[in-house]
């Protein structure tokens, strides 16, 4: 009766079983897992996000499948800050990056035909794929090099049926920037194999480490469709809005046809809200200070575990974004995230959400509370000692 676009089965995974017991027990939960920005706890400039959304525009209906310019030439600024030239011409707005994607496939991909994308890296896809008949297929970045990309798998993964290749920039959860020197090697296997790069730079401008030198596709030159996506859930830490983006680079004739084609997509859908494109352009204003304020909490977050972590779990080296993954021993006891739920009382995202090879890994969210994270550390510390004290539901 139903497709196969959906999961076979809808049963929450373990994970989310022992939370919901926890739960229901009435005990505590350290939750490190948050990466909602209107949750934890910073200060966002609420009246003027707020006062945004009076524009008396957004009173007529104007349907524009590309979105309004206004928001669209709001859109290359933001670009134009990062250092790079985006044309408001080839913007094109969604609700969201997880839209954008879709209208990617949509423009790309027939039923049965497939993508690259990074692993580990952001576990969405796959449901991204499946909902419209695309199949993804992973290619490996090797955390012994930075996470730089494994070229002889990745070639291998070609298949007359591949469109394009994913990229995130820098990768959630490993926080790495894709390589100038692979962006190089992109370009030319794009430009050879006829395959399109999709970069998703939702996390671009949360530049950790001093000494990253991030490389948006914006700046790629390559004789294939380049497509750069974002959105205001992180650029302006307002997922709620629901507008995201992107940007078609790449030859002209090849964007003109390209665009054509979005548009297309876009007017069956015209998905973005009038009151939402007519504030974009005060909220992407507003986005730099509410950056600093994100940042400055991933940083001191970031500090919190790089100084406590470092016996048996260390945290890894982490360029850009939200998350850290946090790397301890292979242990036989199996799911280390499952363990420090229900022995410890602490919530994190296990490796296996994101790809990640070993077991060894669990994933953090730097927007945690960096008191919650000092308590945090020592506990997700002492699951990997081997005489830890394992009692569920003790803590
Ligand atoms: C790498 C990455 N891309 C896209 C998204 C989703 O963005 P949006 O809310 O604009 O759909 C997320 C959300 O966590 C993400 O981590």
């Amino acid at each position: 009766m139903f497709s196969q676009r959906t999961p076979a089965s809808l049963a929450p995974n373990e994970l989310t079983r022992a939370l919901a017991a926890r739960r229901r027990a009435g005990l505590p939960v350290l939750d490190l897992t948050v990466t909602n920005p209107t949750r934890c706890g910073l200060a966002l400039p609420e009246a003027e996000i707020l006062e945004a959304l009076t524009d008396a525009r957004a009173l007529r209906y104007e349907p524009e499948p590309q979105g309004w310019l206004g928001a669209r030439e709001a859109v290359a600024m933001h670009h134009a800050a990062q250092g790079y030239c985006a044309d408001p011409g080839r913007v094109f707005l969604t609700a969201s990056t997880s839209e954008a994607y879709s209208w990617v496939f949509k423009l790309l991909c027939d039923a049965g035909d497939e993508v690259l994308a990074p692993r580990p890296s952001y576990p969405l896809f796959e449901c991204l794929g499946a909902l419209d008949g695309v199949e993804v297929r992973g290619y490996r970045l090797l955390p012994e090099l930075d996470w730089a990309i494994d070229r002889a798998e990745l070639e291998a993964q070609i298949t007359p049926r591949t469109r394009a290749i994913l990229l995130v920039n820098p990768n959630n959860p490993t926080g790495s920037y894709v390589h100038e020197e692979d962006w190089l090697y992109l370009a030319e296997l794009a430009s050879q194999r006829g395959l399109a790069l999709v970069s998703d730079e939702v996390f671009f401008d949360y530049r950790l480490a001093e000494g990253a030198q991030p490389v948006s596709a914006l700046g790629v030159e390559a004789d294939a469709l380049v497509m750069t996506l974002s959105g205001l859930s992180k650029v302006a830490a307002l997922p709620q809005m629901k507008m995201g983006w992107m940007h078609v680079g790449g030859p002209e004739g090849l964007v003109r046809e390209a665009c054509a084609r979005l548009e297309w997509i876009a007017d069956a859908y015209l998905p973005v809200s009038a009151p939402v494109q007519y504030a974009a352009p005060r909220w992407l204003a507003l986005a730099p200070r509410v950056r600093e304020a994100v940042l400055e909490r991933c940083r001191e977050t970031l500090a919190v575990f790089q100084g406590i972590m470092g016996g048996t779990v260390r945290a890894r080296p982490v360029e850009g974004g939200w998350s850290l993954a946090l790397e301890g021993p292979r242990t036989a006891a199996g799911d280390p995230a499952l363990r420090l739920l229900e022995g410890r009382g602490v919530l994190v995202q296990p490796g296996h959400f994101f790809d990640f090879e070993t077991e060894g890994f669990v994933v953090v969210s730097l927007l945690s509370r960096p008191d919650e994270a000092r308590e945090a550390a020592g506990l997700i510390e002492g699951i990997w000692q081997p005489s830890s004290d394992f009692s569920p539901f003790g803590r």
